[in-house]
């Protein structure tokens, strides 16, 4: 089968209300018509409004960086799912390594985020990977393995369409250093077995697993080149309107 490609930046607490305006605005001029692949922005909780504003009538979609997994109430400081379609986000990210290693968030509590985004109708870019020791102690797969099982458990097979895989190696995130295309083809076609394990072929065949770690436009066409890569998460070079462009244009 072949995926369509899916590409998404996250901008992460970066930005400011007038800098995500004006990017979002030459993004949607420069990008906004292409349906070649799919594209999507996470902008911090903040600019989001103004960002889906910026968007409008274009093909790039908008994305939240996390959400809690309750609809409202007693949870100071916290977003819902349903407020992040309230102000239209398509997408929401989670599992993100800085949630898991920064924020301190477990695998059953991003089970519990992805089974209430999925309720709320989200798009899910689940995010997957290992730390620069578990790789050298050969445990990727290992690591990769109880992520995606422990955050899918219960998810349906139905479900997984709303669901796009982010194979994000941290050791490679923010730090100028990229997986080879090799090492990101080895485990994308890893996790693409395992989600053949957990499911069945079809879906395994048909899910998107999206590469993220230092992507930019001088890698990005041969990363993207690579039969289990399905697009690309993009933190540092999504902060620009060329950088993304450069992306996405490589892959056209
Ligand atoms: P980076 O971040 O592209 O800046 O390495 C990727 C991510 O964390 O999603």
């Amino acid at each position: 089968m072949s995926r369509k490609l899916f590409i998404a930046g996250n901008w992460k607490m970066n930005s400011s209300a007038a800098s995500s305006v004006e990017v979002a605005a030459g993004m949607a001029s420069e990008l906004g018509a292409i349906d070649a692949v799919d594209m999507a922005i996470c902008p911090p909780f903040v600019y989001i409004p103004g960002v889906v504003e910026a968007f409008k009538g274009s093909n790039i979609g908008v994305g939240a960086q996390n959400m809690y997994f309750e609809d409202n109430g007693a949870f100071t400081g916290e977003i819902s799912g349903q407020m992040l379609k309230d102000i239209g986000c398509r997408y929401v990210i989670l599992g993100h390594s800085e949630r898991r290693h920064v924020l301190g968030e477990t695998d059953a509590l991003i089970n519990t985020k992805v089974t209430k985004a999925l309720a709320d109708e989200l798009e899910i870019m689940f995010c997957v990977g290992e730390l620069l020791d578990e790789r050298k102690a050969d445990q990727t797969t290992a690591v990769v393995t109880r992520q995606i099982t422990e955050g899918l458990k219960n998810i349906s097979r139905e479900a997984m369409s709303s669901i796009t895989i982010a194979y994000e190696p941290v050791w490679a995130i923010g730090t100028g250093e990229t997986a080879t295309p090799d090492q990101a083809q080895d485990v994308h076609a890893t996790i693409r077995g395992l989600v053949g394990q957990l499911y069945d072929a079809e879906i395994a065949d048909a899910v998107r697993i999206q590469y993220g770690g230092s992507v930019k436009p001088s890698n990005a066409a041969e990363l993207l080149g690579c039969p289990d890569v399905d697009g690309a998460l993009v933190g540092g070079a999504s902060m620009t309107v060329a950088d993304f462009a450069g992306i996405v244009n490589s892959v056209l």
